[in-house]
């Protein structure tokens, strides 16, 4: 950690589930440039007290967790450089999260989009669920971040937090808490999956990040063509991800027609980016204690920053 005049940046990801070229493309890659860039103090973490909402299962919960940490450090992540750490290793987060719950209405949380959806879908809505955004506010108040980079879903809770911080600090008279500044990511276009549809892990129709490369040629090979068009669009569209329209200009009219050819062609081209990453991933698969490590020094920091911002907290309320 070079700096702590840098603005911070404070990020979280749910561990639930498989990730896909859809999730590197059109979210995780972007993230980890901006944590990357020097611009920041990065804090990431693993959002596991929000994934608990969704996923009740121990040991997918375990499994999950460090598979994302893993793949955040396959694809780049430097550990020396960005705190990375699990949302549960910091009970300040959950402390302060009852806090903000003391001091917000339930009317105010039932204009969330994400409650509002589950309400309309007539979801059966956990408290948990209902007080999401409350969590998600600690996360971002007790590090003091300036910018949360998240997808456009995420914006809300963003506002949220800052909402939370305004009146935390209006109601005790203090400046304890930062306001912090959404950072949309930028809105890369829509990966598609294997079907066509929008990549999701629900459609069954992803291409893994972490596939093999026997694994990666079957779901290349599977990829839906329509031979209406002029070319391929599917694989065109995957193609875009990895190589420059001018290149593929030229490929794609030399193999004009030849889907097999085009979605071989894709196929080399995918492996050739996705390789390194895999292997990164592998090595760090077979070293566990690592892993341990990089969690055990990201608690430790992420305990020491948010335990000061709780001492300030305590005292604004009158709870020491
Ligand atoms: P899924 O749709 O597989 O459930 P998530 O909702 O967990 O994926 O997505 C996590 C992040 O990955 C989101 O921020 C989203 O922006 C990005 N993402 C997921 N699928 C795609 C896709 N097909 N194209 C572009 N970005 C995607
Ligand atoms: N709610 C976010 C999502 O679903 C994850 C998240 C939890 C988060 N806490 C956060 C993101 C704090 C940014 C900052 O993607």
């Amino acid at each position: 950690m070079t700096s702590t005049k840098l603005a911070t940046l404070v990020s979280g990801i749910k561990p639930t589930g498989d990730l896909h070229i859809g999730n590197y493309f059109g979210a995780m890659r972007q993230q980890v440039e901006l944590a990357q860039s020097g611009k920041y103090r990065p804090f990431i973490f693993v959002a596991d007290y929000h994934a608990l909402n969704s996923m009740q299962d121990a040991e997918e919960m375990r499994r999950r967790t460090r598979e994302l940490v893993m793949a955040y450090l396959a694809i780049g992540l430097d550990p020396e450089e960005v705190v990375l750490f699990k949302q549960s290793d910091v009970p300040a987060c959950t402390e302060l999260a009852w806090i903000f719950d003391a001091i917000t209405t339930m009317p105010y949380l039932m204009r969330a989009h994400a409650y509002k959806d589950a309400e309309a879908k007539n979801k059966e809505i956990s408290v948990g669920t209902f007080n999401y955004p409350m969590l998600m506010a600690a996360d971002i108040l007790l590090y003091d971040a300036a910018v949360v980079p998240v997808g456009a879903d995420q914006k809300q809770h963003v506002e949220y937090a800052r909402d939370t911080a305004e009146k935390f600090n209006r109601i005790f008279k203090t400046e304890v808490f930062k306001l912090p500044e959404p950072y949309i990511l930028p809105d890369v276009a829509v990966v598609p999956g294997t079907d066509g549809r929008k990549m999701s892990k629900s459609y069954g129709n992803v291409i893994p990040l972490f596939a093999t490369r026997d694994e990666l040629h079957k779901r290349v090979m599977s990829i839906v063509t329509d031979s209406s068009g002029d070319r391929p669009e599917n694989v065109y569209a995957m193609h875009k991800l990895v190589r420059t329209e001018s290149e593929l200009g030229k490929m794609y009219d030399e193999h004009h027609g030849n889907y097999k050819m085009l979605k071989e062609l894709l196929f080399e081209d995918l492996d050739r980016y996705l390789a390194p990453i895999r292997a990164k991933y592998e090595e760090l698969a077979q070293n566990p204690s690592l892993i341990d490590d990089v969690l055990r020094r990201g608690k430790q920091e992420a305990r020491t920053i948010s335990e000061a911002k709780m001492e300030q907290v305590r005292a604004a309320i009158g709870i020491t």
